[in-house]
């Protein structure tokens, strides 16, 4: 059976988007079309997740990403 995708969701929100959520969601597009992560994931836009002083923020495997850290991001992708 295929593997399902997973979702990685991203705010757009007004307060991570001052705080540089596109340019994160850009960045996450990228590291998506790489290698390893190809075909394995599907990134959400949404609203405001209520955690704005932490933005810009993501949801990766249930775990909160904060202040844009695409270490953690990339760690989280690749618990799985
Ligand atoms: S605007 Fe992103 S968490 Fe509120």
């Amino acid at each position: 059976m295929k593997k399902r995708r997973k979702f990685i969701f991203v705010c757009s929100g007004s307060d991570c988007k001052s705080n540089g959520a596109r340019n994160f969601a850009g960045k996450i597009k990228q590291i998506l079309n790489e290698g390893e992560f190809r075909g394995k994931f599907k990134m959400v836009k949404t609203k405001c997740m209520d955690c704005c002083k932490s933005g810009p923020v993501a949801v990766v495997n249930n775990q909160l990403i904060k202040k844009a850290d695409l270490d953690q991001l990339i760690s989280e992708l690749k618990e799985d």
